[in-house]
């Protein structure tokens, strides 16, 4: 597989040595100071684009790697109220592209797992839901994509919840209600610390108990394996993807 790596930091690095190391070609690199290189001329005979740089310039990339007739695999995370408009854009050109707020396997399982507990907990009363956060200090988004995902999880299956609002907390800090909150909002709190990865909590706690579901991913590798997995997954389809179908 030829491959162009459109964003050259820490994922985008990290994307690199798996690609070498599972025999992948890297024709194309594309980071700020060559932006405008993303175009056609430059990608062509690219197989697939893997896309992980900033919520500013992450539409603009995906759009460019669709025009040119390139498959695209994105993690880019902090913009996806347009992801909708992308996807049908991708179809009408019948392009190809694979997109998840995270590529971590067991993230993903988390995911199903969230839904299945949300579910459940529908069915009794008692528990309040919240969820929390941890990324490295250079993170640029809050919530998180995956924070987002797992509220969105939450939301298509307990009824007494319709939206979720965010909070920033300091590190080490314990999640305490405030007096004003709406029962209907699912708090998110988000934490900016060192270098973690990431951390995610979903917690249910009655008067009597408290469940708590946890995913930490121990280092980028995971992230960056899961990419090009789903990139020798695109390549040579067309259509909209996500992790679902890879996980079919
Ligand atoms: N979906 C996932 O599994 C997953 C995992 C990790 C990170 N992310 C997301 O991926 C994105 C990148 O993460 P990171 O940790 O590599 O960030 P980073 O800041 O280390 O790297 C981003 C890179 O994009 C470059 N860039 C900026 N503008 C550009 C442009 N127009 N064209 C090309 N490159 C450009 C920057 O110079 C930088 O090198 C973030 O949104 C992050 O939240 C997603």
């Amino acid at each position: 597989m030829k491959t162009a790596i459109i964003g050259y930091g820490k994922m985008g690095r990290e994307i690199e040595k798996i690609l070498l190391e599972r025999g992948h070609q890297i024709g194309l690199i594309i980071d700020q100071e060559n932006a405008s290189d993303l175009d056609s001329k430059h990608l062509q005979g690219i197989d697939v684009a893997l896309e992980f740089t900033t919520p500013q310039t992450a539409y603009d990339n995906i759009r460019r790697c669709i025009d040119a007739g390139v498959a695209v695999v994105s993690g880019t995370t902090g913009w996806t109220d347009r992801l909708e408009e992308l996807r049908r854009y991708c179809q009408e050109k019948g392009g190809a592209m694979f997109y998840t707020s995270n590529y971590c396997l067991g993230v993903n399982l988390m995911f199903r797992l969230n839904r299945q507990l949300a579910a459940m907990i529908n069915r009794v009363d008692g528990y309040d839901v919240r969820l929390e956060e941890v990324h490295h200090t250079q993170k640029r988004d809050a919530p998180s994509g995956t924070a987002i995902t797992l509220a969105e999880g939450i939301l298509s299956e307990l009824a007494c919840k319709s939206g979720w609002v965010n909070r920033m907390a300091e590190p080490g800090s314990t999640f305490q209600p405030a007096p004003g909150d709406d029962p209907s909002q699912i708090v998110i709190t988000s934490i900016r610390e060192g270098m973690v990865p990431g951390i995610h909590t979903i917690t249910y706690e009655s008067e009597d108990d408290r469940i708590e579901l946890k995913h930490t991913i121990k280092n980028r590798r995971t992230l960056a394996q899961g990419a090009v997995v789903a990139a020798e997954f695109l390549c040579g389809k067309q259509g909209v993807f996500s992790m679902d179908d890879l996980l079919k």
